[in-house]
């Protein structure tokens, strides 16, 4: 048998295109031991959009929905097992993001759904969950909580990093060359989330591959400098953003404001503009001599946005954390994996710098196998 060090982590994001599983280990090094994806069943999809804006007994609606969800995180922990022929026995712990239903931090409470007492039953795996309220309990946004992770795995003394996890929302973490200088991480705004909303109103497709639709449009000037105007992307962090605020009701609210009718074509190029734009500018506010940026998350995918943040950035090298020996698709997952062994390690997975936290927090819940 394995010695117990390999964890598991599990992440469905704001994109809900699916549940992603890894088993790793960190030490003596890490590894990446197997990787899984699943998609999630129709009906559950239907029913956590059912739950994103406010609406008739949600309590119910969602007591039910964090059971299913549970069930489906315990399958696809367990689908990740077999692949690779590994038992219960042989996991530490599993950390589970679980699915957020309504991030707010402006009132101190953020929801993820998806019973961490039905994955450990399920799985016979101790499980780790609700990572991001003790931050919140702290005075911090309780997001972003990868740039520790990011801190730990991907910063070099030689060059300032920057790493852009592109997925519903965007975030980014700065990790300076300067060992004494501090970590800065926090949403950027919109990733895939508008694009992704466009695409499926009009052309029923769940998002945009490759950013081959976006990139047959022009830009709408008018268009995306009345969305940059918005003052999310002029505040300082730490700030954090979700779908209650960039969603299919914003988008049509900003082309209501506009002096012709646009062409649908030309309004998916914007999104793309606005994503690449407002990562770009965040990185930029940092005034780095030099840096590398590392991209991750879905997104980093979508080879005309990848195009559009490379313009946008001259001088900087733009890559995937594929080239860190991490493949874009699985640095979420991981980072789930890496604050469970935190939680049981008793460390902190928080960075007050990022959070704007009172100071650093063991985050997370344990349930016991
Ligand atoms: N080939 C591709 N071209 C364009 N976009 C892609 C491609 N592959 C994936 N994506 C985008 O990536 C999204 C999924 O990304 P990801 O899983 O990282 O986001 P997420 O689940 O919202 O995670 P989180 O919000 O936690 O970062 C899809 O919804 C889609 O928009
Ligand atoms: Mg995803």
């Amino acid at each position: 048998m394995m010695p117990a060090s390999v964890y598991i982590g599990l992440m469905s994001g704001t994109s809900l295109d699916g549940i992603d599983a890894v088993a790793v280990r960190f030490e003596p090094h890490f590894q990446l031991i197997e990787t899984h994806s699943e998609a999630l069943p129709e009906s559950l999809n239907q029913r956590i959009r059912g739950l994103l804006a406010p609406g008739d007994n949600e309590i119910d609606r969602l007591g039910m929905l964090d059971l299913e969800l549970g069930k489906a995180f315990a399958d696809a922990s367990n689908n990740l097992l077999a692949k690779c022929s590994l038992s219960s026995a042989d996991i530490q712990a599993i950390g589970s993001h679980g699915q957020t239903i309504r991030h707010r931090p402006e009132h101190n409470f953020t929801l993820q759904s998806g019973d961490p007492n039905t994955i450990a039953e399920h799985t016979g795996i101790m499980t780790v969950a609700d990572f991001r309220r003790r931050d919140m309990a702290a005075g911090g946004q309780g997001a972003p909580l990868v740039p520790a992770f990011h801190n730990a795995l991907f910063r070099s003394t030689e060059t300032n990093r920057v790493i852009v996890n592109i997925g519903g929302m965007a975030n980014l973490t700065v990790l300076p060359a300067n060992a004494d200088a501090e970590v800065l991480g926090y949403d950027t705004g919109p990733g895939n989330v508008l694009m992704d909303s466009w695409i499926n109103e009009h052309q029923q497709l769940s998002h945009d591959k490759d950013g081959d639709w976006a990139a047959q449009g022009s830009v709408i000037p008018q268009l995306l400098e009345q969305m940059l105007s918005l003052p999310f992307f002029h505040e300082p962090a730490p700030k954090s953003t979700g779908r209650e605020q960039f969603n299919l009701i914003w988008i049509q609210r900003m082309l209501v404001l506009l002096d012709q009718a646009p062409n649908n074509t030309d309004v998916q190029t914007t999104l793309a503009e606005l994503t690449a734009t407002s990562i770009a500018m965040a990185i930029k506010s940092h005034q780095l001599d030099s840096a590398e940026v590392y991209l991750c998350g879905g997104g980093s995918h979508n080879k005309y946005l990848q195009q559009r943040i490379q313009t946008l950035l001259p001088g900087y090298t733009v890559a995937t954390t594929a080239a860190l020996d991490l493949h874009p698709d699985w640095v979420e997952a991981v980072a789930f994996a890496w604050l469970a062994k935190q939680t049981l390690d008793n460390l902190p997975g928080n960075m007050p710098t990022v959070t704007g936290a009172s100071g650093f927090r063991t985050l997370g819940a344990i349930y016991p196998a």
